[in-house]
């Protein structure tokens, strides 16, 4: 039976079109997925949307709108861009679900039925961009949140909490023992150091009369379910917790929760003791990625500041958009948006180095082989350089995967394209055949396509589209898989005799 890896995305709050910032976060779990489906895992990959709260209920009433009109018209738009960014995700959960609303009021249930939820009074800010509670010590001079620096509002009414502060020591502890739990290092020193002072319960509700959009309490429907404990409910509910016993008990616990570093207290604190308390296993890892910005501001619908994906994806194409957000900045660290970068690593990366090696090696086993990829004998000492480096490659390439190293991975793929390249200057093949060298000249172009083979199944979590063009073009019809990956392990080499199907640029180049 194959082994199971369970990962997740955030879901994003439906108060706006999605923009580059969720594009990141989805096209870095997709890759992850894609990835791990490669190595033979069967993988359950999920996304979704957030929908209830007062920020959607507020920009549902900007349009006049109710709340779930509202959200029935953006959501396709979401849908949408993940299809345009082909992630390959299994399923898409929408908090306004029957599964997710029952499983939060099973788990809200439990939780009262336990006394780790109880009545109480809230007196304190709340800051709706964030949808986040905010003590008196913790608003920024001139109630500001502490965390957008935007104003919050002052409430005071009865609400009911759950009891987190019962559960601090427990999580440290756990956090202390399992190194891979917050990634990266730098955010789970950060949740540590939050750690260290003593943690408040969490008002889990809001009542009804100041905002009706959400999930009533099962035990007081005059109190509707704080959003956020609402929205991390899914990462269990889509697994089937309230709905499919069977099939949660195969999916859970998550392999992986990618989010960004925004909301990394919600995750690494709230969840794992939601958990706890549920008496359910933890997350195996949280990785929380850094910020798009631009000009230095993170990117954010609320602040206006934002690219449109399908903006890029209609002028550049899916995969340039996906390989320029997974190389250009380490996996973690933040990064600044520039469509000159984009069209440079186009240009360099895309269209230089990978689309050049293809079309001059395509048009070789035309040109010398009239289509048909030829039969080598022995290669000899010259070749073995470029052929021992591309062998080496699957194993440096799953070294950096596993640790979510995105741009190692493609520096180790790009120094064995680069090679290939300079290995075409270097043997001249054009040379070769003049000289009717056809031994020697069999060998570079059977090389050249073996190292094509193995970029093509490498690059296929990256940029997934051209990996299957380059596949169709090198005659080899079939889908990267467990198997194609396996072989490169094996060593199998480029099947001679394919008769190849060159066709036109992957990667043409803007001027
Ligand atoms: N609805 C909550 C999440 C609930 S999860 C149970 C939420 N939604 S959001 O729409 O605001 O999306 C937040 C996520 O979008 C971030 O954690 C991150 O994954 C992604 N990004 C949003 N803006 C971003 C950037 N500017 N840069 C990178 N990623 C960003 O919070």
């Amino acid at each position: 039976m194959k082994k199971k890896f369970y990962i997740t995305t955030p879901l994003y709050y439906v108060n706006a079109r999605p923009h580059i910032g969720h594009s990141y976060t989805n096209i870095a779990s997709d890759c992850i997925a894609r990835y791990k489906r490669l190595k033979g895992y069967q993988v359950f990959f999920l996304t979704g949307t957030d929908e209830h709260g007062q920020k959607v209920a507020q920009a549902a009433g900007a349009q006049n709108l109710s709340p779930k009109d509202f959200t029935d018209r953006i959501v396709p738009g979401f849908i949408k861009v993940w299809k345009d960014l082909s992630i390959s995700y299994d399923d898409f959960i929408r908090t306004t679900e029957k599964r997710h609303h029952d499983a939060v009021a099973e788990v809200l249930n439990i939780l009262f039925k336990k006394k780790d939820i109880y009545l109480g009074k809230y007196e304190g800010f709340y800051c709706t961009p964030c949808e986040t509670f905010w003590t008196d010590a913790q608003v920024v001079k001139g109630n500001l949140c502490p965390d957008c620096q935007r104003p919050v509002d002052k409430i005071s009414e009865e609400n009911y909490f759950f009891k987190m502060s019962k559960y601090q020591s427990w999580l440290i502890k756990h956090i202390k023992s399992h190194s891979d739990f917050i990634l990266p290092l730098s955010r789970r020193n950060e949740i540590l150091s939050f750690l260290e002072n003593p943690l408040s319960d969490l008002c889990v509700s809001r009542p009804k009369q100041r905002l009706s959009w959400g999930i009533p309490l099962p035990f007081s429907q005059g109190h509707i379910t704080y959003v956020w404990f609402d929205a991390l409910i899914n990462y269990i509910s889509a697994a089937g917790f309230f709905f499919d016993k069977k099939r949660f008990k195969n999916l859970w616990p998550a392999d992986m929760h990618i989010i960004g570093k925004d909301i990394l207290r919600h995750h690494a604190v709230y969840w794992p003791i939601m958990l706890h308390a549920l008496e359910l296993a933890l997350p195996k890892t949280i990785f929380a990625h850094g910020w798009w910005k631009l000009d230095n501001v993170k990117m954010s619908k609320s602040r206006g500041n934002i690219v449109d994906p399908e903006v890029v994806i209609s002028a550049y194409g899916r995969d340039v958009f996906r390989y320029f957000l997974l190389r250009e900045v380490p996996f973690g660290l933040d990064g600044t948006y520039s469509e000159k970068a984009l069209v440079g690593r186009l240009n360099s990366d895309l269209a230089n180095d990978l689309g050049n090696l293809l079309n001059r090696t395509l048009t070789m086993v035309e040109k010398y082989f009239q289509g048909v990829a030829p039969k080598p004998d022995n290669g000899d000492s010259f070749d073995k350089a470029l052929t021992q480096q591309a062998k080496e490659l699957p194993q440096k390439y799953s070294q950096a995967m596993e640790r979510l190293q995105f741009g190692l991975a493609l520096d180790a793929i790009w120094s064995v394209i680069n090679a290939a390249n300079k290995y075409i200057e270097d043997s001249k093949p054009w040379e070769l055949s003049k000289q009717k060298n056809t031994t020697k000249l069999r060998a570079v172009v059977y090389n050249l396509l073996g190292v094509l083979r193995t970029v093509a199944i490498l690059v296929y979590p990256f940029i997934p589209a051209s990996s299957l063009k380059i596949f169709k073009q090198l005659g080899l019809g079939i889908e990267p898989d467990r198997e194609t990956f396996k072989s490169l392990l094996s060593a199998k080499a480029f099947p001679s005799g394919t008769k190849i199907n060159k066709g036109q640029p992957l990667f043409p180049r803007i001027v």
